[in-house]
């Protein structure tokens, strides 16, 4: 069992990303190591320079998407925790697979698409290939078990689309370069959304502060983002298919039950037929209590600059170590001559 994950150092990460996604890396952390297998997350600080950035913010962001982690769980001593950069062999790799990958499949991508809007041209390439360096970074770990949210399910497929075609064109069935990584995604909390629009996704980057409830707000601060939320005028139903038209109410829905590890089901059992007057400072209180303890643990680490950079330094060599037969393979494997 092989667990790989990345997150973006970008922006403040928010409960979207930590229902979606880090809550599944400390599940998944703990069971490698039950299993005599291994977990490595990583800052995928390669990833952000796709997008126009700041090069001061990019690097605190770094460090405070560190802290953030070990905050929510993620363990150093269990997990190998490091940054992209500096681990040369995801660059290497992307290179590699490069020739592998097609246009078209990078074309189809939806969040290209998006992030792209009507002005692809002015794109920098990074954007375009983002994905294929998202391949090299599960491929170079022969990753089994990737947890990741909905959002980033269609890049999982395109990596298993470039390990196959890999090992179908350099390699034989008997002995393939790649292992196909699964994604492991949430049933419940798959794709948390925005306060303000239940059809947009909670995100780091939606202009709004507003929109999304960061795991560093303060108690006031989520209550009032809570209280704000948008809403319908009707009470909760008592049953989930009552909420199959209202996407903000389910989404509050969705987030209480993931945070209090139930079901929408259970939580519409309770809360059937009360108005949102009564549901939301519940909601609130569940939050702030889950979140505190977070915040708190991120607050102590977050100037520990040593500590930090300890953290990185010992993830990297050790991730740097384990991409090497994967690497070397995929050389050899492509005709490639390395003395
Ligand atoms: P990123 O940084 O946007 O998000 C990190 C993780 O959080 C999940 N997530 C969500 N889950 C549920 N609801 C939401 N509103 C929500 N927003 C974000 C994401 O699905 C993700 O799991 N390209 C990736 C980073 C990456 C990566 C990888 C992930 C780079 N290489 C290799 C897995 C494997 C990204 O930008 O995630």
């Amino acid at each position: 069992m092989r667990v790989v994950s990345g997150i973006q150092p970008t922006g403040t990460p928010h409960l979207g990303n930590y229902l979606g996604a880090i809550v599944n890396y400390v599940r998944l952390q703990d069971e490698a190591e039950v299993a005599g297998g291994d977990c490595l997350i990583f800052l995928a600080d390669l990833h952000a320079i796709s997008m126009p950035h700041d090069p001061a913010r990019l690097h605190a962001a770094t460090l405070e998407m560190v802290a953030t982690l070990v905050a929510c769980g993620v363990d150093p001593r269990k997990t190998v925790l490091f940054n992209q950069a500096q681990v040369h062999q995801h660059a290497e790799l992307q290179w590699l697979l490069s020739g592998t990958a097609r246009m078209g499949w990078l074309n189809r991508m939806t969040q290209w698409k998006d992030k792209a809007g009507k002005n692809r041209e002015g794109q920098s390439v990074a954007l375009f290939s983002y994905p294929v360096l998202q391949a090299a970074d599960v491929l170079l770990y022969q990753a089994t078990h990737v947890p990741v949210g909905e959002d980033q399910k269609q890049h999982l497929e395109l990596a298993r689309d470039i390990a196959q075609k890999f090992n179908n064109d350099f390699a034989s069935e008997e002995a393939p370069v790649f292992t196909l990584p699964e994604p492991i995604i949430p049933p419940g909390a798959a794709r948390i959304m925005s306060l303000r629009d239940g059809s947009a996704k909670m995100s780091k980057s939606a202009d709004s502060d507003m929109s999304r409830i960061n795991l560093s707000d303060d108690p006031d601060t989520i209550a009032r983002k809570i209280k704000k939320a948008k809403t319908d005028a009707e009470p909760l139903p008592s049953e989930a298919k009552g909420l199959e038209a209202r996407p903000e109410a389910l989404n509050l829905v969705t987030i209480y039950a993931a945070l209090a590890g139930s079901s929408v089901e259970a939580v519409l059992g309770e809360y059937g037929g009360q108005g949102f007057g009564s549901f939301k400072p519940a909601l609130a209180e569940l939050t702030v209590a889950s979140l505190s303890p977070i915040v708190e643990r991120f607050t102590a680490l977050r100037d520990d600059r040593e500590s930090l950079d300890a953290i990185l330094a010992r993830g990297a060599a050790q991730a740097r170590e384990l991409a090497i037969p994967t690497l070397a393979a995929a050389y050899r494997a492509l005709g490639l001559v390395r003395a």
